[in-house]
């Protein structure tokens, strides 16, 4: 039984399956040129990745995220070479699942191939919910108004009441949706209109569905490249380079504002942002000349999305502060909105833009599910019916309408979030599982004409870089290993988890009552022919510094005080000398806190009343209205600022809303947070013990076996990425691995055409 599970299919036969009629491999047309693989490869790549979840990247890593993109370009730069080689080998559809078949046998190729359900199917819900996200905002731009109820999911809105969000469209869908016996009628609809009309598309063939891609694609491009030029210019020509070294919340300023860790977190949807150059290789059959195109064509639409990918994060951060970018589920319509570089005509085009790219994206992952799933079914580890071609427009019909609907359905109850992890970490662990194999196929002598990886020994340069990499961490990396191996929070951690939700608060806080750097950019620039109150706006944004100590202050004084902090405090804190660093209960005085807070720092008196006269005015617009009230706390402000030492000088409303702020912080919500960030750092410490002790292990056999450089380093920079990966994404990945295992027990394993080999 064993050796049965790690059967592997002979190359040739693939090869001879691939183009026999009998298995459908001729069925399929041979249509595709190298520039039709480079622009599938695109339309794949650029879609909701750049233009959805690049705003959470941006916010949990500010502008460091870049370095996250140059890691994960290089990781798939490699991967890219490991499919290339195997899409040489072996140009037949079927993607990283025949490849594995080839390799590490059946058992891992079935396990490939449903993680690649994930990959292309639920990977296509996220693209469909975000798909749905910009056409909607479209429609209400040309004020057409589709109901909140139709344009989110059911989830989504019942969490945010649950949760008490601010989110107002997800709250409206709740209250206004009509309820039919008892049930609350809430789905996304423009997501499942997409979802038909996309399967309808495949369904018809693959000359119509290219044609259409091509034409997206180009567009895609000029309007991308046209928010890298304009953005990138604007942030030159109002000075507003200062964002990409934003205030990390202790005052300093930092490219990586939350640290590495901060960055790391923001994977997923990075790495979401890459998939789809692998799908080019599904479609291996369909190709004129698949041994020389399709490596090119994936390597091609790589490097040109990675360029614009580091292009487009510098723009977006450079030209808002990176913490603006909190639930902003449209990045690159949001930098061009009024309050940020405030121009329509960009807005508008990248909406109708954004909508275009991620139906090229659906299109191409709902082409490529249908023709995994023919591969699989050729060798009788599914049911033949996957594999029936339809007579007049040669696709693989039956598939292409099941992909429908395994899309469609969850579109009915899952959210987004939820999806994109689970998307990304089943498609890392399928190139994890690439790059491996390359590893272990017999290397053969290169043919003119088809590609080869460059072979490069890795038998003492792995295992110098392993050994290089732990002995610079060991000795700049502060405590790299020794925190490594510790599996509680320690009274640093617990000092910033605290620390990082009075940031929370604090810029949730001034975003919603003060105004940012590009909102003083916007109003100075309204003030031109008016140096004297340009100079005033000036002085009150140095104030800012002010600002901050003020809120720390009031934010500490309000956490301290829930009942049950203290004990928070203690509970789980390992060194015993950790008290008294804040406060206590009973030890509260705000008013204290807050003039020791301002006895440190030093500030710039303002001309109040002729600055705040001369910027109302200018403000009168009612289009202006929220810049107005934000610029009137600015001005209550400094009112309390000149006198802080009479505090009767605070009007009520801005204590009010000082106050206000961090009502939401429950005692339940910081153990919440505390117990998220122990698991995490749980995860992340067994996932990085074990990254290590495999780099260990492939630096010795790559030292005994000669292995080729380039499949080992995408292999170590794809599992590296598996580290950043939490806790809950590996619960559910392996849960789902474990159902397709005793799926592929209870049939594939019997049904196998290798079976009885
Ligand atoms: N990379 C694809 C996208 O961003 C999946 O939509």
């Amino acid at each position: 039984m064993a050796n049965s599970l790690f059967r592997t299919k002979k190359i040739e036969n693939i090869l001879a399956e691939g183009s026999d009629d009998a298995h459908g491999g001729g069925g399929l047309k041979r249509v595709l040129t190298l520039k039709d693989l480079t622009f599938f490869g695109i339309a794949a790549i650029i879609g909701a990745g750049s233009f959805s979840s690049l705003g959470a990247a941006v916010f949990s890593g500010g502008p460091g995220v870049v370095m996250l993109f140059v890691i994960t370009g290089i990781a798939c730069a490699f991967t890219a070479f490991c499919y290339s080689e195997f899409a040489s080998r072996i140009p037949v559809a079927g993607s990283a699942y025949t490849y594995a078949y080839a390799s590490f046998g059946e058992l891992f190729a079935w396990i490939i191939g449903w993680a690649l359900i994930m990959e292309y199917s639920i990977g296509n819900i996220y693209v469909a919910f975000s798909w749905s996200d910009y056409f909607t905002s479209f429609m209400s731009k040309i004020n057409v108004h589709i109901p909140e109820y139709l344009t989110c999911s059911y989830i989504e809105a019942k969490k945010a009441v649950a949760d008490g969000s601010a989110n107002a469209d997800l709250l409206a869908a709740w209250n206004t949706a009509p309820v039919v016996a008892g049930l609350r009628i809430i789905f996304d609809l423009p997501a499942l209109v997409i979802n038909v009309l996309i399967t309808y598309l495949v369904y018809l063939g693959v000359r119509e569905s290219r044609n259409f891609s091509n034409a997206m694609v180009v567009l895609k491009l000029i309007v991308v490249l046209l928010v890298i030029l304009v953005g990138g210019y604007l942030i030159f020509a109002n000075g507003l380079s200062f964002n990409w070294v934003p205030d990390d919340g202790t005052g300093k300023h930092a490219f990586m504002p939350n640290g590495f860790s901060g960055v790391m977190a923001a994977v997923s949807g990075v790495f979401f942002a890459y998939i789809g150059f692998d799908a080019v290789s599904v479609l291996a059959e369909e190709s004129k000349n698949p041994q020389r195109d399709l490596p090119r064509g994936m390597v091609l639409s790589l490097v040109i999305c990675t360029i614009v990918y580091i292009l487009l994060t510098l723009v977006l951060t450079g030209a808002v502060n990176y913490r603006s970018f909190d639930g902003i589920g449209d990045p690159l319509a949001f930098i061009f909105e009024r309050d940020n570089l405030n121009i329509g005509w960009m807005q508008f085009l990248v909406a109708i833009c954004a909508v275009v790219a991620m139906t090229s994206v659906l299109l191409v992952f709902q082409m490529g599910q249908p023709r995994i799933w023919m591969s699989m079914s050729r060798d009788g580890l599914l049911p033949k019916v996957f594999q029936k071609i339809h007579p007049k427009y040669k696709t693989p019909s039956f598939s292409t309408i099941l992909t429908g609907l395994v899309v469609g359905v969850p579109i009915l109850f899952t959210d987004k979030t939820f999806v994109l992890d689970f998307t990304s970490i089943a498609t890392l662990f399928a190139f994890v599982l690439v790059c491996g194999g390359v590893l272990l196929i017999p290397r053969k002598e290169k043919v003119a004409g088809r590609f080869t990886i460059p072979y490069i020994n890795a038998k003492l340069i792995f295992p110098a870089l392993v050994l290089g990499v732990l002995v610079v961490l060991g000795v700049f990396g502060k405590d790299y290993f020794k925190t490594m191996f510790q599996f509680s929070l320690n009274a640093g951690d617990k000092e910033n988890n605290l620390s990082s939700v009075v940031s929370d608060g604090k810029a949730d806080f001034k975003t919603a009552y003060f105004l940012n750097a590009a909102e003083m950019n916007t109003i100075s620039k309204k003030l031109k022919g008016q140096p004297d109150v340009q100079a005033g706006l000036q002085a009150f944004t140095k104030n800012n510094d002010s600002l901050n100590a003020i809120i720390d202050a009031m934010a500490m004084a309000k956490i301290a005080a829930k009942p049950g902090y203290v004990q928070l405090r203690e509970t789980g804190t390992t060194a015993a000398s950790d008290t008294g660093t804040l406060f206590a209960p009973g030890e509260l005085d705000f008013e204290k806190e807050l003039r020791t807070a301002l006895s440190t720092i030093t500030f710039a008196p303002v001309g109040v009343a002729a600055t705040a006269a001369a910027v109302e005015k200018i403000l009168a617009d009612p289009a202006d209205s929220n810049l107005l009230a934000k610029w009137k706390n600015q001005v209550l402000l400094n009112t309390y600022l000149a006198a802080p030492a009479d505090s009767s000088t605070v009007q009520p409303d801005f204590k009010g809303t000082l106050n206000k702020s961090f009502e939401g912080v429950t005692i339940k919500s910081l153990q919440t947070k505390f117990d998220s960030n122990l698991s995490q750092k749980r995860t992340t410490n067994t996932t990085t013990i074990i990254f290590w002790l495999s780099c260990l292990l492939l630096a010795i056999l790559a030292f005994l076996r000669n292995w080729s450089l380039i499949p080992l380093l995408g292999l170590t920079s794809c599992m590296y990425l598996l580290t950043g990966m939490t806790a809950s994404n590996w619960i559910w990945f392996i849960s789902w691995l474990g159902i397709g295992l005793v799926i592929y027990l209870l049939y594939g394993a019997k049904k196998s055409k290798l079976a009885g080999t």
